[in-house]
């Protein structure tokens, strides 16, 4: 018998709302300066007020935590300053008994370097199934077409190790061998801790790095053919065995690259849009629509059951590595005029630290990620428009405790300041003291406010998850509108990318005698004729405004 997920309908995840968040990061029970998962239950209510349908956990399992957690060390268990197995299973209920999913990370393609598996394969003779868990050879020249992806602390992607005398192959940080997913031993290994998880309940798994999981000489060594056949093995498995789960793609890759991992609707129910993102902010800072029309243009279409994952900001970088060498160029003069922005190839700020805590940019930004072909991921923090701190290491800057509220340690914490795994914002416009839940809370025209409705909106209309994307096509460039709409429901979009209002005239003639109403205030708007559509142009075409008309 299969064993069900918490969701009913299958393609649940067409109609959520992801919410990411690192469970450090977000409340601290038992007063240490670690977040934990006691934590995050009495926080459930909060992420449900706001309106989230998903939880995305980022990873808790036993680590050295040189990578935050992405170094895992152990997979089926949990790193006791987050808690126990138990308290996962606490938290996983309660959160069903809510109504909200979880996704939790599935990190296949290495592990840390402190895992028992690189242990004794370190440890064991040369060709041994026991050795041939990871990817080991005598010369560090092989594979040599592969790019190196942590640019800033990598020289190699082939690291000496003294005990086995040979050297291991790691795609990210020397201290995360790749696993060899040509040993069926390692295959298995993994399914049985996807098994392990599913079991437990869990809805979805983030499976991380996923386009490096096999490696062939000649090759970039990324999104290769058996790489897909594992991913569709995968996939078999799980729906061998469970119902409405869902596994997405992370592929920081070109859309007609990350298409195939979608399959024919064998491999990922999902996959993160990640050269959407960037481009979103090119048309913000450029006032110019092309850049998002542009990359929309190049992205294929997916199967009926499959999901683009969209996001504004995440836990890691603003990747720019999907970009051509001049947008790049353009993104940090426009984003990051410190250098201390920058970590790799990306900007490591927040959303809001990124258009200057702008609130009309803010709310234009995630306008547009909720009415695009897709599932919009919010970050954990970006609701309420916390800061970064650019001086902290890595990418800790945007990884900074929740600021619930203007008490000590953004009331995230009763420990001593020093004792708090990271400091907290303390920023005079962005820090705690200003921006937090509690004063946001109370104040309904907040941006907390503005989002807890964008959601519930999102959520009334199933056509923004679930139908198609027709751009229109104004002569004014600094206007993006498009519909969306299937067989029951049409919405019109119109953005104002522009920092002033613009005119607009939309052509819209198989909507002639229609009446649009305003879907956040609920107004009626002038009836569609034969003339082009001018109702926004005199009513809420302002500068970077956005406009939701349901037709
Ligand atoms: C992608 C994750 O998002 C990132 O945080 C991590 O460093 C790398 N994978 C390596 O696991
Ligand atoms: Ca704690």
């Amino acid at each position: 018998m299969k064993k069900p997920g918490n969701a009913t309908d299958p393609l649940w995840y067409k109609d959520a709302v992801l919410y990411e968040l690192h469970v450090r990061a977000f409340f601290d029970s038992n007063n240490d300066g670690i977040g934990d998962l006691p934590g995050l239950i009495q926080k459930l209510d909060y992420l449900q007020d706001l309106g989230v349908t998903c939880l995305w956990l980022l990873p808790f399992f036993p680590s050295p935590l040189k990578d935050d957690g992405y170094d895992i060390s152990d997979y089926l268990n949990v790193h006791p300053m987050y808690g126990t197995i138990e308290d996962f299973k606490t938290f996983l209920d309660a959160a069903h008994d809510r109504g909200l999913q979880v996704m939790i990370e599935l990190v296949m393609n290495h592990t840390s370097d402190q895992h028992a598996w690189f242990e004794r394969a370190r440890q064991a003779p040369k060709g041994t199934p026991e050795r041939d868990y990871y990817v080991w050879s005598d010369s560090d020249q092989k594979y040599g077409n592969a790019r190196i992806i942590f640019t800033d602390t990598e020289k190699s992607n082939w690291t000496w190790d003294p005990v086995a005398q040979a050297y291991f192959w790691h795609r990210f940080f020397s201290h995360q061998p790749d696993l060899n997913y040509d040993n069926p031993r390692v295959v298995e290994e993994m399914f049985q801790v996807v098994r392990y998880w599913l079991d437990l309940g869990v809805d979805a798994l983030r499976v991380d790095a996923i386009p490096y999981l096999i490696e062939r000489e000649g090759t970039s060594c990324e999104n290769l053919p058996e790489t897909h056949l594992l991913v569709k093995r995968l996939r078999q498995e799980i729906d061998a065995n469970y119902e409405s789960r869902m596994i997405l793609a992370e592929a920081n890759q070109w859309p007609s690259d990350v298409r195939p991992y979608f399959g024919e609707g064998d491999e990922c129910h999902m996959a993160f849009h990640f050269p959407l993102m960037p481009r979103i902010y090119m048309a913000l800072r450029q006032e110019d629509r092309l850049p998002i029309t542009d990359i929309m243009a190049q992205t294929p279409e997916i199967p009926g059951t499959c999901q683009w994952a969209l996001f504004l900001r995440n836990h890691d970088e603003l990747t720019l590595e999907m970009v051509t060498n001049d947008e790049r160029d353009y993104m940090y003069l426009a984003y990051s005029g410190d250098s201390r922005m920058r970590v790799n190839l990306g900007i490591r700020r927040r959303l809001a630290t990124l258009v200057d805590n702008n609130r009309r940019r803010i709310e234009l930004l995630n306008s547009l990620l909720f009415s695009f072909p897709g599932t919009p991921v919010l970050y954990y923090g970006d609701e309420i428009g916390m800061g970064d701190n650019i001086y902290l290491g890595d990418r800790n800057g945007v990884r900074t405790p929740m600021q619930w509220t203007a008490d000590r340690n953004a009331g995230f914490s009763r420990a001593s300041p020093a004792r708090l795994y990271s400091p907290v914002i303390m920023d005079p416009i962005l820090g705690y003291e200003a921006v937090n839940v509690e004063a946001q809370q109370g104040d309904p025209s907040s941006l907390l406010g503005w989002m807890r409705n964008m959601i519930a909106l999102r959520k009334l209309f199933r056509v923004f998850g679930r139908s198609t994307l027709e751009f229109l096509h104004p002569s004014n460039r600094k206007v993006l509108a498009y519909l969306r709409r299937d067989d029951e429901q049409s919405v019109l979009c119109v953005a104002n990318l522009s920092r002033f209002a613009q005119p607009v005239d939309l052509e819209l003639p198989e909507l002639e005698g229609a009446i649009p109403i305003e879907m956040l205030g609920y107004v009626d708007f002038p009836p569609i004729g034969k003339q082009p559509y001018r109702g926004c142009a005199t009513y809420k075409v302002r500068s970077s405004s956005f406009l939701f008309l349901w037709i």
